[in-house]
């Protein structure tokens, strides 16, 4: 199956990464979660006392750490300059930094340039906001998976421990605000994009559904 990039973009808690982790794995391809990628940007500037406040001063030192990010469906591996920091980068600190850096175009194109490097020849599912809009517009089949704020929250309170769906909520609200308003590359529906509203869907059916997609899709090719 050369060539096959499936870009899946969304908010948080649509269910993304479950999605197309589900996919990749049941397409024996690999799987890219680029939020990661953003996530390891931001553990890196904090480490460095970065000011977020500062755009420019985030865009003068993005170019500096060495981000690798691995493609197994069944692994989460991300490293910094050798540093494995899959744990660290799902903390609270990061979350709440994420959006001012991934808001600033200098980091973005760097991460950008490096995602399309790993999509290479294709054969891999990909997760983000920017998939099938900046980063592979070319893509296979271009999914936009939304879900209603309430059932976000409810499977994103689910992962988190300690945390209620209705402060849930309000974070998330405020995250999609900033990724979605943003100048550069914000959060939006692709050309040619198919919705997904998984509110009322088990996983198994979304995953099921994409790849009814993705079937299709190659037999018109
Ligand atoms: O999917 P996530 O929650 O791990 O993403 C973390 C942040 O990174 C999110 O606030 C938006 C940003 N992001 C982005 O701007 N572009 C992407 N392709 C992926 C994530």
């Amino acid at each position: 199956m050369t060539g096959l990039v499936v870009a899946m973009d969304g908010p948080s808690g649509s269910g993304k990464s479950s999605v197309s982790r589900g996919v990749a794995r049941a397409l024996g391809v690999r799987y890219l979660d680029t939020g990661a990628m953003y996530r390891a940007m931001t553990w890196w500037m904090l480490q460095q006392g970065v000011d977020l406040a500062d755009p420019a001063a985030i865009a003068a030192r993005c170019a500096e750490p060495r981000i690798e990010s691995g493609t197994d469906p069944d692994g989460s591996a991300i490293h910094v300059d050798g540093v494995d920091v899959a744990g660290p980068i799902r903390q609270a600190d990061v979350t709440g930094a994420v959006s001012a850096v991934s808001a600033v175009p200098e980091v973005r194109a760097r991460l950008v340039a490096l995602q399309r490097e790993i999509i290479g020849g294709g054969d891999i599912v990909v997760e983000g906001r920017d998939i099938g809009t900046v980063v592979w517009p070319s893509a296979t089949l271009k999914v936009y998976l939304t879900a209603s704020a309430e059932a976000r929250a409810r499977r994103r309170s689910a992962e988190v421990t300690g945390s209620t769906v209705e402060a849930q909520q309000a974070a998330m609200a405020t995250r999609d605000k900033l990724d979605s308003t943003r100048k550069a590359d914000p959060l939006s529906v692709a050309d040619g994009a198919i919705e997904l509203d998984t509110t009322e869907l088990t996983l198994e059916e979304v995953i099921a559904e994409v790849l009814r997609l993705v079937a299709k899709r190659r037999s018109s090719e």
